[in-house]
């Protein structure tokens, strides 16, 4: 496989099936390049989990190819450089944040100087000295952030990273990872929630089945859109609208109509509900929300081979 230094991911027709005989991942072809965001996105049960496994050499592909950081997957070369919490670290409750690190760091040869600028890149040199017991669900899960970025790794894998906690957290979390994916460094992470991923990802695949069914930064995949109309009476409206070629989809808020339909047809469905004696107070072309396109990708359940 062609890797320039640019490639810091590469997977072509990557596969795994369980011996059950489950197709976990089918097929799957991406790049990710350094120095990005990369959100993988994707319903439970999508293959998440096992692709991340493969790119640490945690789990053997059945076929295809996958390179990082220009390595074999699970070589010291490779894991040397990466930074991962798919495998949350077991931290001893009665030792600090930072006896923990220092643990860590003896197992892997990693100089203690270290530490204190992986628990500083964490935000949590202020607490580094209190009992690991003593730390909230957050902080936690920010210690282990911390134990991935021991090594100081070109890329960081995470697999759901803010899986279990409150929104408040979540949002910690999530400007934690932005903030470690300035620069050079790469992260790939995963996530159930297109809406986690939207404000961090430089760009995003969206999995399901094993396959990348869309990829592209945000805005490229945000290009659909719908035609938002508040109308009273909303179920005339909705009759009306039923009624028109022009119309797709129609679905419902509480009092609002979101309608499939080409954005130059607006006026025509202005005119057909006045005339009808439908009072219109709003109609404007509203861009899909990547949740939208999200859940349109991903809604079908199709039967896996
Ligand atoms: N060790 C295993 N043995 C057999 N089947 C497995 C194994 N691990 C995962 N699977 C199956 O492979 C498929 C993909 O699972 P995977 O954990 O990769 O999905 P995921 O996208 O990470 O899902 P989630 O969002 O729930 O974490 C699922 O059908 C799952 O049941
Ligand atoms: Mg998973």
């Amino acid at each position: 496989m062609a890797n320039g230094n640019d490639i810091v991911i590469e997977t072509r027709a990557l596969t795994k099936r369980y011996r059950a005989g489950i197709l976990a991942v089918d097929g799957l072809s991406m790049n990710v390049k350094r120095g990005e965001v990369y959100g993988f996105v994707g319903p439970n049960g999508a293959g998440k989990t096992t692709t991340l496994r493969m790119l640490l050499g945690l789990v053997h592909p059945t076929s295809g190819q996958c390179r990082v950081l220009g390595e074999k997957p699970g070589t010291p070369e490779a894991l040397g450089r990466i930074g991962t919490i798919v495998e949350t670290p077991a931290f001893y409750p009665y030792l600090s944040g930072r006896d923990n690190l220092k643990v860590l760091a003896r197992l892997a040869s990693t100089p203690y100087s270290r530490i204190d600028a992986a628990l500083d890149e964490v935000d949590l040199l202020g607490r580094a000295g209190d009992k690991f017991k003593s730390y909230s669900l957050g902080m936690k899960q920010r210690l282990g952030m911390a134990a991935a970025l021991l090594k100081d790794p070109d890329l960081l894998i995470l697999d759901e990273p803010t899986n279990g906690l409150d929104p408040a957290g979540m949002a910690e979390m999530r400007g934690l990872i932005r903030e470690l994916g300035r620069g050079e460094r790469t992260v790939f992470l995963s996530s159930h929630l297109m809406g986690e991923l939207e404000q961090i990802c430089d760009r995003i695949g969206v999995i399901k089945n094993g396959r990348i069914i869309a990829e592209g930064p945000l805005e490229e995949l945000r290009h659909g859109s719908r035609l938002k109309v508040r109308a009273a009476p909303l179920e005339r409206a909705r009759e009306l609208l039923d009624e028109m070629e022009v119309v797709g989809k129609i679905e419902q808020d509480t009092d609002t109509l979101l309608v499939e339909a080409d954005p130059a047809s607006t006026a025509a469905i202005n005119r057909k509900l006045v005339e009808a004696g439908v009072e219109v107070s709003e109609l404007f072309v509203a861009k899909l929300s990547l949740e939208n396109v999200f859940l349109s990708l991903t809604e079908e359940d199709e039967p896996r081979g």
